[in-house]
């Protein structure tokens, strides 16, 4: 039986409104997309994940939408997104949709008809729950954001819960037609041809139905968090993270797996131990990511070891492997490297490309981008404005894609851009780089399209051989081949002792920057080497 298509394979995150903007609004658009679907064509991914573009408020930009089956005007609406989804097919790039169905925007008309209470055919499609006796809200739940999840609406004299800003009102999915409303918005857009789906917060779509408060992580025990703010403070088992919840996503896989070749992988934002029940070869969805790299900082061989170890006791399990979204610092600033280091981004996009999963990457990481510069007066994330200067919140990692260094905006806008372009991106920009045969574009086109040649890399099977404080090795294994990959991820040289009397055939693949010596292999700092086992 062959892999299907989305094992093993790259899909690139256009995160839209920073992409390219076509009509000099300021907002990326999907005629911009379209505009650049050469670029993506050369760059080789197998699909585009596009973030939200139903129409929406934008309090959370597009992830708080207020119509599910339609494109938002200032996206460009239908017809442009028939016209991209058609230029995808012609260059062969797959389709996939980001939808965030465990909430609604306020504005959304089933969340208007909610509101009307008893008289309204969706009384029960948000959780609602009356007032503690104090008046206080129903539970101890939190906020991802901060602060409580609930709050009180005078039109019910009730509290709702919202996992994330008050005006992403959670769709209360044990309610049998929101439930069956939400999985028909998956089919309306399969029917349109779309390829598969990323499902936001899929960690989330139930809640506890006694409403039990959840218990709290004691101090010394909270960790920290992707955002640098303060949710760490309890254990989410009883908002979200049920046992349950794998329930609701067979459904959802069952509804995808109704059409053919489809790709569904899920957000496991909180809880990462139980992508082990989310995701399964016969239960959850298809695959998913956790945010253990995501929010790891250090770049250390043993985050990447644990984690595959961990992985190891669930074999089920086929995962996605990210380094970086909207969500989080960009990788090279997280990893240590500040504005831009093309030593670590090579070395990053090497790793990702070689490590067991579908692949996740996002715009500019074939740019090897830092994080982009923020003002106070130019925020526009919720988080930033509330945590602003201890976190500036995910701006940084949504600035513009940089295109054309010598352009106004570098190419993004002839407009206002509704976040700023970062001067060091400019520099660093995709017509600058294209033409520098060392550029971390060119870096990280080759490596894709090399990487097609090397099947044990991308549905092989992982086996984790060391995790110092410097090398991380591993084997892939398929049955016809074996692939060992030692990387040096620290700005030191290491060494590695390669197995005595190994058989080992070294190939060319990424950065390089190894050599025979001393006890075996020597590394240059962020230096890797591949070989071929047999
Ligand atoms: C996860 C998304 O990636 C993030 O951007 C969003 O704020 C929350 N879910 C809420 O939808």
């Amino acid at each position: 039986m062959t892999a299907p298509w989305w094992k093993g394979a790259v899909v690139y995150q256009v995160y839209p409104r920073s992409f390219c903007d076509s009509d000099g609004d300021g907002v990326g658009d999907i005629p911009g997309i379209a505009s650049k679907l050469d670029y993506l064509k050369a760059l080789g991914p197998d699909a585009v994940w596009l973030s939200p573009i139903h129409p929406s408020p934008n309090k959370d930009f597009g992830y708080d939408v207020s119509d599910y089956n339609e494109v938002a005007t200032e996206m460009g609406g239908m017809a442009a997104f028939d016209a991209l989804l058609a230029g995808m097919r012609e260059r062969g790039i797959r389709l996939i949709l980001d939808e965030v169905l465990a909430h609604t925007s306020e504005r959304h008309e089933w969340f208007a008809e909610s509101l009307k209470g008893e008289e309204g055919r969706k009384t029960d499609w948000f959780v609602w729950a009356d007032a503690k006796d104090d008046g206080g809200p129903p539970n101890n739940w939190l906020s991802v954001f901060g602060g409580p999840a609930w709050s009180y609406h005078p039109a019910r004299r009730k509290y709702y819960f919202h996992k994330f800003l008050k005006s992403q009102p959670k769709l209360n999915w044990r309610e049998p037609n929101a439930r069956a409303a939400a999985l028909e918005v998956l089919r309306h857009w399969l029917r349109k041809g779309v390829d598969g789906f990323r499902l936001d917060v899929a960690n989330s779509f139930l809640h506890d139905d006694k409403l039990r408060d959840n218990p709290p992580i004691p101090p010394n025990l909270r960790g920290p968090h992707h955002w640098g703010h303060a949710p760490n403070m309890q254990k989410r088992i009883h908002d979200s993270n049920l046992p349950e919840n794998r329930k609701v996503l067979d459904e959802v896989r069952a509804t995808v797996e109704g059409f053919e070749d489809r790709f569904v992988f899920g957000e496991f934002s909180e809880e990462p131990g139980l992508i082990g029940e989310y995701v399964g070869q016969t239960h959850g969805l298809q695959s998913g990511y956790t945010f253990t790299f995501l929010d790891d900082r250090s770049y250390s061989p043993a985050i990447f070891a644990a984690y595959y170890r961990f992985l190891k006791e669930r074999p089920h399990v086929w995962p996605c492997v990210t380094f970086s979204n909207h969500d989080v610092a960009r990788t090279v600033s997280r990893y240590g490297g500040g504005k831009h280091d093309d030593a670590l981004a090579k070395s990053a996009i090497t790793l990702l490309m070689s490590l067991k999963g579908t692949v996740l990457m996002y715009q500019g990481e074939e740019l090897g981008l830092g994080n982009g510069a923020i003002a106070q007066d130019q925020l526009r994330d919720p988080v930033g404005e509330l945590y602003f200067p201890y976190s500036k919140g995910r701006d940084p990692a949504r600035t513009p894609m940089p295109w054309i260094s010598a352009a106004p905006n570098a190419g993004f806008s002839t407009g206002t851009p509704w976040l700023p372009v970062d001067p060091h991106h400019a520099q660093r920009a995709a017509d600058v780089q294209a033409l520098d045969p060392d550029s971390v574009l060119n870096f990280t086109r080759d490596i894709i399209k090399e990487r097609r040649n090397i099947p044990a890399l991308i549905t092989g099977d992982i086996e984790i051989l060391e995790a110092g404080e410097q090398i991380l090795a591993f084997n892939r294994i398929l049955p016809e081949q074996t692939v060992l990959c030692v990387f040096n991820l620290s700005r030191e040289p290491a060494s590695y002792a390669l197995p005595r009397q190994s058989t080992v055939s070294p190939f060319e693949f990424g950065p390089g920057g190894w050599g025979f010596g001393g006890p075996g292999l020597t590394l240059k700092p962020f230096g890797a080497f591949f070989g071929q086992a047999g």
